[in-house]
């Protein structure tokens, strides 16, 4: 009776001891957050936001982003379907909450599948900035 109950507390601890395995490993997978450096976070975009930005940054995100973030910039590009994590959707509340810094930053330095973007002009990059910060009233 005694050897039994130990038997069941043995295998409730192992059954225990895997589920927590399982959701660490589950964790390690998910991406982590990514989040630019303070210095960064802090740039502003040196270019107005205005209609001409704007389009400009609508010009060079047609040339170079939809292919994998679509052309509303919903993070739905033919390319996205081979892809994990997903292009980030620029409409999102979490890439609309990204400072114009931060924005720069990541298109410039890219992670993953997201290519860096560093070798276009800086003009165009904070044009794109502005570009994905106007989609938010849409
Ligand atoms: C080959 C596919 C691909 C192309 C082309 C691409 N991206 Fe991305 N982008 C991604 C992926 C994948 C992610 C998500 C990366 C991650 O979270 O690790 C991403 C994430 C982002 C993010 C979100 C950062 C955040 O806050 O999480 C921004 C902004 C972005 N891309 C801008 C651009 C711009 C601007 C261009 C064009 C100049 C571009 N991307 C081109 C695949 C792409």
């Amino acid at each position: 009776m005694v050897t039994g109950v130990r038997r069941a507390a043995r295998l409730v601890g192992t059954a225990l001891g895997l589920a927590a395995l399982i959701s660490m490993a589950a964790l390690a997978a998910a991406q982590a957050p990514w989040t630019a450096p303070a210095g960064e976070k802090e740039k502003k975009n040196p270019l107005p936001a205005d209609a001409q930005t704007i389009e400009q940054g609508r010009k060079v995100a047609q040339v170079n982003c939809v292919t994998c973030h679509g052309a509303k910039g919903k993070g739905d590009g033919a390319a996205s379907v081979a892809l994990n994590p997903k292009p980030a959707d620029w409409t999102s509340k979490a890439v609309q909450d990204d400072t114009d810094g931060e924005l720069f930053w990541k298109i410039s330095t890219g992670r993953g599948a997201m290519p860096a973007w560093r070798h276009l002009p800086e003009k165009d990059r904070w044009a794109l900035v502005g570009y994905i910060h106007s989609l938010a009233a849409k």
